[in-house]
């Protein structure tokens, strides 16, 4: 065995394991020192002395030169490993995919945003109505022509799922149960619930049985309005809706009014504003002074609940207008079906808030 070989080999080793087995070759139980040093033995006690001076002096040697190489390669390996799992702090993140708003739900945000700085509560109804609610508390009883305007899904009435009336009781007279054709239903609700003056608007899902084509939809979204007081003109109306033109498309912005028919409203009107960006009209809704009707039918349940009639002398005006159909004139949108049955994502990115 040469010292000075098994010293350089130990030098040499790369690894911890190729010097870990230098070490069993030279000082484990069988290596070549530690035989040397059984053969101490077989020796003189002069010699054996003189010998085994030697070999511990080579043995400290060895162990030293282990020792010292071992640090080298743990710091090496050390080194090593912190240049692998070193983070580069500067280097860009990963850019999470975040969700946006959907279209209909800005327009919504907007549209609630504006009635609310006019001082409007913003209220919800149920969108599986009675016949009652839908139709003939609206002035629309079941012979009503009108009732022809809005395709309607029946729903089979299971007897296990009745609609609730506006205080919560179970009521089970009033005629099928149906997905609510437009949000005018929750006119009658409120009114039931709440005594004048108030002014409320709800926004909410409606549902229509027909053919869905360019701008007709099975399910879109309706913006409900009602103010009921003592003296409620159709000039308030006609500032409210003013109100609403000049908040989407500034101080520029007009309103219009056009006789029609909605048998919930005398007189009846559909209105459009001027947007003055793009010099158009955009027929947005109907509206008009809520009929008497609705508020007998109001009064009439209230009295069956034991409540006060508190419409007598009261009058208000109403409105209804499509949500989406502020984004489709607005944005340009040539197809009503965008915006749920496609749904797709690289539309609606182009709308992202
Ligand atoms: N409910 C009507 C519809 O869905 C819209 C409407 C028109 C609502 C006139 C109103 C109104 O409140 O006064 O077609």
């Amino acid at each position: 065995m040469d010292i000075n070989t098994a010293i350089a080999e130990m030098h040499r080793a790369v690894t911890l394991e190729a010097l870990q087995s230098l070490k069993v070759h030279y000082l484990g139980k069988n290596g070549l020192l530690t035989q040397e040093m059984k053969a101490l033995g077989k020796l003189s006690p002069e010699e054996r002395k003189e010998r085994g001076r030697v070999l511990n002096e080579i043995k400290q040697a060895l162990e030293n030169a282990v020792r010292g190489r071992e640090k080298e390669l743990e710091a090496q390996a050390l080194q090593s490993q912190l240049e692998r799992e070193s983070i580069d702090v500067s280097l860009p993140g990963y850019a999470f995919p975040a969700g946006g708003t959907h279209l209909t739900s800005q327009m919504q945000a907007e549209l609630l945003s504006t009635f609310r700085r006019m001082g409007y509560s913003v209220v919800e109804g149920p969108e599986v109505e009675s016949e009652f609610f839908n139709f003939d508390a609206i002035n629309m009883p079941d012979w009503h022509p009108a009732r022809d305007m809005q395709d309607t899904f029946w729903l089979k009435d299971s007897g296990d799922f009745d609609v609730m009336g506006p205080e919560g009781e179970r009521v089970n007279n009033l005629g099928g149960l149906l997905m609510r054709t437009h949000t005018s239903p929750m006119q009658i609700r409120y009114m039931i619930e709440h005594t004048p003056p108030f002014k409320i608007v709800v926004p909410g899902r409606v549902f229509r049985y027909e053919q869905t084509d360019a701008s007709h939809e099975a399910m879109f979204y309706q913006l409900e309005g009602l103010v009921v007081g003592p003296d409620i003109a159709m000039s308030d109306l006609k500032g409210a809706i003013l109100e609403l033109a000049r908040s989407l498309y500034g101080a520029q912005a007009k309103a219009r009014f056009q006789p029609t028919y909605f048998p919930f409203v005398e007189p009846g009107a559909q209105f459009a504003l001027w947007w003055p960006e793009r010099e158009k009209w955009l027929e947005l809704g109907g509206s008009g002074m809520v009929h008497p009707n609705l508020f007998k039918a109001a009064d009439d349940y209230r009295q069956k609940m034991g409540l006060p009639r508190v419409y007598d002398g009261m009058t208000g005006f109403a409105f209804g207008m499509g949500i989406e159909r502020l984004a489709l004139l607005r944005y340009g949108i040539p197809d009503i079906r965008y915006f749920y049955q496609q749904n797709r994502l690289s539309f609606l990115r182009q709308f992202k808030n």
